[in-house]
């Protein structure tokens, strides 16, 4: 008994049904922590560590012993702290199966639909969905056929919304998990690998793998359950960690002696606040809130609804909606929906499943979080309850957030939330009605982003008795998160519009005043679009309520407020009320062409490893387990652009917890180099010396215990910087260009001028003198943040893992660094999860600092950078205003980013062209279309290398793209929408692109095995763009050359392996699209070599049997010492090196005029691929690419301070795109474009330009905004427009919205009133 009492009180639960019991833990210990790096569970990953992308989302299962009820629910396992989950279950995608025991259908139709490329979001995407599944079985719905779930096909998508993905684009992901959906109709789903084009409904129903709901994996164990009926007790004082179970334990505990002194308390519910307020307090003690009865119950009476502070919001949704009991009103049951509803935009849905409502409303009261929940509770006249001490108050919600901040022992017991007809006495004859509405503008529109404003509004109104009109008898305006200390009512716009009947004039100046009330803080980004979105809602609101020309009756007010939302669905109305979700993706369609020529290259195989990663087996460079004795480090870096660093201390310890050492310049060996990376433009130092160059710079690397003690010691790092005698830095392109601050431009990068500019332009009937056009930087966002691992070696040598896209040189800048031979240095890289360009210069310096320090402390040392520091190191895309050539500054280094240069020249263009079309009163598709090459002219540009005509397949994709989209027609329809629409405009536009290759020297190695299994070693690195499956796929195509029986199945003999620098040298950068192809050519070299060799075995022994099998042949080639093991280097000959790729793109926009949001209604993409080495891997660049591209162009502000810091640090201010943000039609075509004798197997490549076609978003954005900016301007009684503007990069919702006027509103309502 003794035992058991004691195995009690230590911290016991499950994972993936394993009994994990710890005595003792850091409370602060997070389960991402506890389980990378204390289980073999290493899928949940780190990808932002602060709740904003999903990669560590795990499945939570809670048992109720009353009830015998298991709930399960999603979490970030980068917030929940472990110590929060005694007793509960874990389920991570290992536990849902593997490649030992059988993968899950999850896992095996995420491969199969080509889901994952670098698989680093995919176990996160794997358990969202798992969940959605669980939660489903839960409901009460029809059964489903068999083989699917009861998901709905909205709510499959739903399910991975949150979860952010840097590669695929979503298509792909959305249709893995639409398959299992019980309302799919599978001929909507995309391509995959399990049926054909052409197999009937039935059969391709049959193909996917089978979902056995009833045999579906247990979420909590037996054993745990029984344990948990027989108590489940967390030692307090060992664990320091307290549940109290009652208000009065609290009380006392919060007064006791053992936390009374001076020791750090921490109360928490969901720890989810932790994501924004990284706090770097320790805290002795931490009293889990969630336990006590009075803060985690709902109670419901006719008074209204009474939430627990420690209800997540997730519950609190549920509770809202409920509708079953007839116990209120029914326009208090519409607010109380419209308020969930607005709860669903609330950060993500693993989120919501811990987040609390009291933590939400406590940030926002002690901290001035920008909060949603307070600002529509605050609308609806909601009561909090508060105690300090013994003190209890019940106060209004606008005065507790209106207090100064309550202490940290004051707690939140509960929130109030009137239903109406408690606060208002409603009888069945009144003519008295309610209007409620919430609203919030934020990148996203499904949530996962914070608003730049939020609003919520109430209403009653009451048709007038005297006269036409309805009356305003009294109204709660609203408005948070837009720069205020925290939610308000615009109370002078209350009592303004109090008692008035609604009309044009007194919107007016109703919008005016709320203009004079909303007015963002000091600092706030985009004041004056804030204070317009906060007009707009007003104005969206009321708007209604007027246009229906003043001649409503009393009895039909009530019906008419009830079509009030049917009235906003006429496309004549703003449309803003968010009762109905946006929808998601709606549909896609991909068209490819197959060859069997190469067989298997050319056929749309599953993505090497696409499975492993989707059951979290794949490792990457974080997931090797440490080496005894390891320590990990993290940088200190410049704030300061251009100053003396005088030294670095910590304070207030000289130490911080854990640290071991700090390296700097200082503790370069004898012999080695002050180097972290290398380019064809030359070094960069690992650290500042003396002087920092930029913000961002690398001044020390800090070595400790653990990660978390390294990440938190550079927070501690106080760095003296001296400006002594130096010059201002230069921060931007004008003062680089004034100063002369410029790189010499390599020979070799001299533009070729076809033509003769001058005359031409002396010769022009019209001209453009000069123009400006600047483009934003962007930043990687691979969902692996850099990493690397070095580990000593005997004699002097180092062994380093990195996650590198070009080890080769990452090598040879070790050696240098630390003054070895080459020969002593072996860099390793076997997958990298996502890189972009990001991983090629910017990984050198990472693998380098872990080297240095290694070899200075002979231990092996690891580092896996923070998101944060990631995003100030990392440089990004170049940022470009056009009119100046490449320039120096005091900025940190850019590097290459996926289509590098080729994204911007060919905006340059496209911007240039547009232009053109609006200085001629042109159609701009009709500029382009005749100002797109033809073969001759193209060729003026390309002589050395030219097409043959045929090659030249852009006019014909061009016209080609115009019938498949339907350009034609829509261009009409969009016209019509814009005549017919005021408040949302449409613009659609169709680009073409050329993109020029070069293909680079690559090596090779293929060797076969005693069984006949083959192994391959290549240059280029896997990143998630399926260069290991071409490669596969070539190599079976090679060695099947040598016609024995059984070479139609090499495919599955064929593995990839890691790259290692010292077993295949030369292997040059992954960058630049063609390292797959050149990769797959060097393999087809070794393939043809191996042949050669075997040919005369092989006809040998058919001869002498008749036929012969692989396996026999590599089995007696053994016996007769044949060398089955070749290499290459495979070498482009010179007329072969570039080629081009054609393709174009149509994207239709739909633009809210009062927010600036756009909507992507449609893309389609028509890409010539040559003939593609694998279709499904080249739709998933492209997907992929496009995306990324959207992201650049409309959404990814990479911004920095006037230092040139990096300040988007982090996913709540970085915003790439999600699942909500992608075309609602994503339709994409391979064009197989025949024979090209000089390529690889005639393909061409996909990596990086379809990213450039997602300016045609950017340019259809133009166009809506052009046909706002005509609409404006007649509202202000002119008729023409000054349509030329220039739209900037990234064109975000209020960059969009302060070219379509951030006065919209109110020019509208004086042209209404002029014209009364
Ligand atoms: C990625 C992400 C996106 C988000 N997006 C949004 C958004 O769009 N809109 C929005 O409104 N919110 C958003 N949030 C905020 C989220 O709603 C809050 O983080 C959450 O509700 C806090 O609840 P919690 O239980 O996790 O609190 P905790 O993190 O446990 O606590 C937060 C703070 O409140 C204190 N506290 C908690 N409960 C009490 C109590 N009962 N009495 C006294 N003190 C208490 C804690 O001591 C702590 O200081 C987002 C959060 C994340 C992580
Ligand atoms: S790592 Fe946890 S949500 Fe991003
Ligand atoms: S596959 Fe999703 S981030 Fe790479």
């Amino acid at each position: 008994m003794a035992v058991e009492r004691e195995t009690r009180n230590n911290l016991v639960f499950a994972v993936n049904g394993e009994r994990f019991e710890l005595s003792t833990v850091d409370p602060s210990t997070t389960l991402l922590e506890f389980l990378r790096s204390r289980t073999r569970f290493k899928s949940v990953k780190l990808s932002c560590g602060e709740g904003g992308c999903g990669a560590c989302v795990v499945l939570l299962s809670k048992y109720d012993p009353v009830l015998d009820q298991v709930e399960d629910f999603t979490a970030s396992s980068c917030l929940t702290l472990l110590c929060s989950i005694n007793g509960y279950s874990i389920t991570t995608t290992e536990g849902l199966g593997n490649s030992k025991d059988g993968f899950h259908p999850i896992h095996q139709r995420f491969a199969g639909f080509h889901a994952s490329q670098c698989g680093f979001c995919t176990p996160g995407m794997c358990v969202s969905l798992f969940a959605a599944l669980v939660n489903a079985e839960k409901a009460n719905q029809s059964e489903p056929s068999p083989g699917f779930s009861k998901l709905t096909v909205s709510e499959a998508e739903k399910a991975i919304s949150g979860n952010l993905c840097r590669c695929t684009g979503y298509r792909s992901i959305a249709d893995a998990c639409k398959s299992f959906a019980a309302d799919v109709d599978v001929e909507d789903l995309g391509l995959n690998s399990f049926w054909r084009k052409g197999e009937s409904k039935e059969v391709k129903m049959s193909r996917l793998p089978f979902y056995n709901r009833n045999k579906e994996i247990c979420t909590f164990p037996e054993f745990l359950k029984k344990e948990i009926r027989s108590s489940m007790l967390l030692d307090s004082k060992r664990f320091y960690w307290y549940n109290p179970v009652s208000v009065k334990e609290l009380q006392s505990l919060l007064e006791s002696n053992e936390t009374n002194d001076g020791s750090l308390i921490k109360l928490v519910a969901g720890n989810t606040g932790m994501g924004y307020y990284k706090e770097l307090e320790h805290y002795d003690r931490y009293i889990d809130l969630r336990y006590i009865p009075e803060l985690s119950s709902i109670r419901r009476d006719p008074k209204g609804i009474e939430i627990g502070a420690t209800i997540t919001i997730s519950k609190a949704i549920e509770a809202l909606k409920e509708e079953n009991k007839s116990e209120f009103h029914p326009k208090s049951e519409m607010v109380f929906k419209k308020i969930a509803n607005h709860m669903e935009k609330i950060a993500s849905g693993f989120i919501r499943n811990t987040a609390s409502i009291g933590g939400n409303l406590m940030m926002a009261q002690r901290k001035n979080f920008p909060s949603d929940i307070a600002t529509i509770l605050v609308a609806v006249g909601s009561m909090v309850y508060i105690m300090t001490g013994p003190t209890c108050e019940r106060i209004m919600l606008e005065e507790f957030l209106e207090r100064p901040p309550l202490s940290s022992k004051t707690l939140l017991l509960n929130v109030e939330i009137p239903s109406w007809e408690s606060i208002k006495n409603i009888s069945s004859e009144t003519d008295t009605m309610l209007l409620f509405e919430t609203y919030r503008a934020a990148p996203r529109p499904l949530g996962n982003a914070l608003p730049y404003l939020n609003a919520a509004f109430l209403a009653e109104v009451s048709p007038c008795k005297t006269s036409d009109g309805i009356i305003v008898n009294n109204c709660r305006l609203a408005y948070g998160a837009y720069g205020t200390k925290h939610a308000i009512r615009a109370r002078q716009v209350e009592e303004f519009l109090a008692g008035k009947i609604l009309s044009l004039d007194v919107l007016y100046e109703a919008t005016k005043l709320v203009k004079a009330v909303v007015v963002p803080e000091d600092g706030t980004s985009y004041p004056a679009y804030r204070s317009s979105l906060a007009m707009g809602f007003l104005f969206d609101f009321f708007s209604p309520l007027i246009d229906n020309g003043g001649k409503i009756s009393n009895v039909l007010l009530e019906g008419y407020i009830k079509n009030v939302n049917a009235y906003k669905t006429n496309q004549n109305h703003v449309q803003l009320a968010h009762d109905n979700l946006p929808s998601l993706l709606s549909s896609g369609k991909q068209v490819i062409e197959l060859s069997e020529e190469y067989h298997p290259v050319g056929e749309p195989i599953t993505k090497s490893g696409a499975a492993i990663q989707a059951s979290g087996e794949a490792f990457y460079v974080d997931d090797i387990p440490s080496p005894e004795n390891c320590l990990h480090g993290t940088f200190i870096y410049s704030t300061k652009p251009l100053a003396w660093v005088k030294g670095i201390q910590f304070q207030p310890k000289p130490l911080p917890d854990g640290v071991a050492s700090i390296i700097t310049f200082k503790d370069i060996p004898k012999g080695g180099e002050n180097i972290g990376s290398k380019s064809i433009f030359g070094t960069e130092p690992l650290f500042a010396e003396e002087l920092t160059q930029c913000a961002g710079q690398r001044l020390a690397f800090v070595v400790a215990d653990t990660q978390k003690h390294a990440d938190k010691a550079i927070n501690f790092a106080v760095v003296d910087y001296d400006l002594e005698n130096l010059e201002p830095p230069i921060l931007s392109v004008e003062e680089a260009v004034k100063r002369s601050s410029l790189f010499e431009v390599p020979p070799m990068f001299y533009p070729k001028q076809v033509g003769d500019i001058s005359k031409g332009m002396a010769e022009a009937d019209h001209k453009i003198l000069s123009a400006e056009i600047k483009l934003g930087s962007q930043y990687y966002f691979y969902m692996e943040s850099q990493a690397a691992l070095a580990i000593p070696d005997e004699d002097n040598c180092m062994v380093v893992y990195s996650s590198s896209q070009v080890p080769e040189w990452t090598h040879a800048v070790i050696a240098r660094c630390l003054g070895v031979p080459e020969h002593n240095v072996r860099v390793i890289t076997r997958r990298v999860g996502g890189a972009f360009g990001g991983k090629s210069i910017k990984a050198m310096p990472v693998a380098t600092a872990c080297a240095l320090a290694a070899h200075k402390l002979r231990r092996p040392v690891r580092i896996y950078l923070d998101r944060k520091t990631d995003m100030i190191m990392a440089g990004g895309r170049h940022p470009m205003k056009i009119t100046y050539s490449v320039c120096k500054t005091n900025h940190s280094s850019k590097s290459a980013m996926r289509a590098p240069g080729e994204v911007q020249g060919s905006f340059i263009a496209e911007a240039v062209i547009e232009h053109v079309a609006s200085t001629l009163s042109m159609d701009v598709d009709s500029v382009r279309s005749i100002n797109l090459h033809t073969y001759n002219s193209l060729n003026l540009f390309y002589e050395s290398n030219a097409d043959e005509p045929l090659e030249y397949t852009l006019p014909s994709i061009w016209d080609k793209l115009a019938m498949s989209s339907s350009l034609h027609q829509r261009t009409e329809k969009v016209k019509e929408f814009n005549r017919d629409n005021k408040w949302r405009k449409r613009g659609i536009s169709r680009i073409p692109i050329v993109h020029e290759f070069f293909v680079r020297p690559t090596p090779g190695k293929v060797s076969i095995l005693s069984d006949g299994s083959i192994v391959v070693e290549v240059g280029g690195i896997e990143l998630g763009q399926g260069l290991w499956t071409k490669v596969k796929q070539m190599a079976a195509f090679g060695l099947s050359s040598i016609q024995c029986d059984g070479v139609g199945d090499l495919l599955d003999k064929v593995r990839v392996i890691q790259s290692d620098s010292l077993s295949l040298i030369q292997g040059g950068f992954t960058a630049g699209s063609t390292t797959s192809e050149s990769s797959c050519e060097a393999v087809r070299l070794c393939c043809n070599i191996l042949v050669e060799r075997l040919r005369p075995l092989r006809e040998r022994l058919q001869d002498q049997m008749g036929s012969i099998k692989w396996e026999m042949l590599i089995a007696q080639a053994y016996v007769l010492s044949v060398n089955l093991s070749a290499s290459s280097f495979f070498v482009p000959d010179p007329t072969s090196m570039q080629y081009r790729i054609y393709g174009a793109a149509v994207s239709e926009v739909e633009v809210n005029i009062l927010t600036g949001e756009t909507t992507i209604l449609q893309t389609d993409i028509i890409y010539d691929c040559g003939q593609s080495l694998n279709p499904a891997v080249d739709l998933g660049q492209i997907e992929g690419a496009f995306v990324q591209g959207v992201g650049f162009f409309m959404l990814e502000e990479y911004l920095t301070n006037s230092d040139g810091l990096v300040v988007a640090e982090g996913t709540w201010t970085y915003k790439i795109p999600t699942l909500d943000t992608i075309p609602k039609q994503f339709n994409v075509e391979i064009q197989k474009s025949g024979h090209h004798q000089k390529r690889v197997l005639s393909s061409k490549a996909s990596g990086e330009p379809p990213l450039i076609l997602a300016a045609s978003v950017h340019c259809a954005t133009r166009a809506a905004i052009k046909e706002a900016r005509k609409q404006l301007l007649s509202w202000s009684g002119k008729d023409e427009c000054s349509s030329t503007f220039q739209l900037e990069v990234p064109a975000t919702m209020p960059v969009v919205k302060e070219h379509c006027g951030l006065e919209s509103v109110e020019r509208y309502l004086e042209w209404r009133m002029g014209r009364k």
